[in-house]
């Protein structure tokens, strides 16, 4: 039988730290026993890291039973905002999928953000939910995907009743954010529990910021990936909820769909950003965020054309009639990542630290020249605007056996489609699985294709060609 402490008066890297210096022996996985086996080519790096990869000893606690310095540290998260916390180490995807089975049965409704990440359709799918569709907004100078309003929320419970959760996108890949208070006070009283999926939102905790994670401003549950916004490694995120959130569910859901062996690096690491986040002074949040607006005020005087949204942290530089991908690619051939880019963007994620103003400096000089080697769209890569589509919908729901025939795009109006098309950018999938295929769609798909636009979609669409479900009479 294992032994828990409940106290331990060490945080979990301290403890990590003393477990290491004991030079303990290792009868127990993982398999490089404290970093033992291993031959000369093992990098220096990882003979380092290994003696901390270690499991679930005794001491060490147990991510899916917390009693110990685990559940400290998950205590001390809960008190930084404000709510219960659970640390995650399958990222924001494993949270997603948890707080949609903590919150919807099978075949119940739920209301969602149409342009969700795929983790959300994914658990969608396969936890056999109903959604209705929620259509963001678009940002009129940059035709972006923005946020869902609560006139479309309104919409959708009124001619959907009955969802038992609401899932939204906040902030956005391009630092947006939705209005939660009056969302949250609207949902409040219909037992609706809002659910955010927060994976670009973990910094956003400052009492002093216009918008704050939603978990301050009356969601029930965000997910945030801590990996994405604070320094803490790939995977590590952590999940919010407040007591309308059936504890006895979510954790069963956490249990499920994470790995049985957590990663004691990632969650160290996850205890650090916590930490991390605390210790940040006042003084460093005005810095951090006054240098970030310097570096964003650098590039607008350099000729940039940039957007900001709600998050300070994501700066857009808005690129047409230049084309981001190549722009991207020049970037990249300088030695500088950026996030993502599309035919008329390339979004920078600024890092949560002061940028000093040599640094500002240096890049803008940097990305300046990169961008006077971009060419000028040619005309037939011209950017379109983004046609209106419903601001809420359905889709039908797709049995696990149902046969799947592939037809051309005029055969198949009046059809269900059995695959997803999205343009890139917005991002808003134009077509998804399970939804009927009208004229519009397809006018809108042809156009496109004749036009050479970035579509995600199956090499056939591309041939006006889309996968639809044969109908059963
Ligand atoms: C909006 C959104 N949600 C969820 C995820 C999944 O997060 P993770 O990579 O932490 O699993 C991502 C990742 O890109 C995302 O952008």
């Amino acid at each position: 039988m294992t032994r828990k402490p409940k106290h331990n008066p060490f945080t979990f890297m301290e403890t990590l730290e003393q477990h290491v210096r004991e030079d303990r022996v290792s009868f127990h996985v993982p398999g490089h026993h404290n970093g033992t086996v291993r031959d000369e080519k093992l990098p220096t790096v990882f003979q380092k890291i290994m003696p901390y990869d270690l499991t679930e000893l005794g001491h060490l606690d147990d991510l899916h039973h917390a009693e110990g310095i685990i559940l400290e540290g998950e205590r001390a998260l809960g008190s930084l905002y404000q709510s219960k916390s659970k640390w995650l180490v399958n990222g924001s995807t494993a949270g997603n999928w948890s707080l949609l089975a903590a919150t919807v049965k099978r075949g119940e409704r739920v209301y969602v953000q149409r342009n969700s990440h795929k983790s959300v359709w994914n658990a969608i799918e396969w936890l056999g939910l109903e959604p209705i569709l929620l259509t963001p907004e678009l940002d009129r100078g940059s035709s972006l995907p923005t946020v869902v309003t609560l006139e479309t929320i309104q919409d959708a419970v009124t001619q959907y009743p009955g969802g038992k959760a609401l899932l939204l996108t906040s902030p956005t890949y391009y630092g947006d954010m939705a209005n939660i208070p009056e969302i949250s006070a609207y949902l409040r009283p219909l037992h609706i529990p809002l659910l955010v999926d927060e994976a670009h939102g973990a910094h956003l905790i400052h009492p002093t910021f216009p918008k704050r994670s939603a978990i301050f401003e009356g969601a029930s549950a965000v997910v945030q990936s801590a990996h994405k916004t604070l320094p803490a490694l790939t995977m590590g995120a952590w999940v919010h909820y407040k007591e309308e959130i059936n504890e006895k569910r979510l954790f069963h859901a956490l249990s499920s769909f994470q790995t049985s062996s957590p990663s004691y690096l990632i969650m160290a690491s996850l205890d650090y950003a916590r930490e991390y986040l605390e210790n940040l002074s006042e003084r460093d949040w005005t810095h951090i965020q006054k240098s970030h607006f310097a570096f964003i005020m650098e590039m607008r005087r350099a000729g940039f054309s940039i957007k900001v949204g709600d998050d300070f942290t994501k700066m857009t530089v808005l690129t047409y009639p230049k084309n981001g991908l190549i722009f991207s690619q020049h970037l990249a051939s300088i030695g500088i990542d950026a996030e993502l880019a599309a035919e008329d963007h390339v979004l920078f994620c600024l890092p949560l630290r002061e940028l000093k103003s040599q640094e500002i400096q240096h890049w803008v000089k940097l990305i300046k020249n990169a961008s006077q080697h971009v060419p000028l769209i040619v005309e037939d890569e011209t950017i379109y605007p983004y046609p209106m589509t419903e601001r809420v919908s359905v889709l039908h729901a797709i049995s696990d056996d149902a046969d799947i025939i592939r037809k051309s795009f005029e055969q198949a109006i009046g059809a269900v489609a059995a695959e997803t098309v999205i343009p890139y950018p917005p991002g808003i999938p134009w077509i998804l699985r399970g939804e009927v295929i009208t004229h519009e769609k397809i006018r809108v798909l042809n156009e496109w294709i004749s036009l050479g636009r970035n579509l995600q979609a199956s090499r056939h669409v591309m041939m006006k060609q889309i996968d639809v479900i044969v109908e059963e009479f």
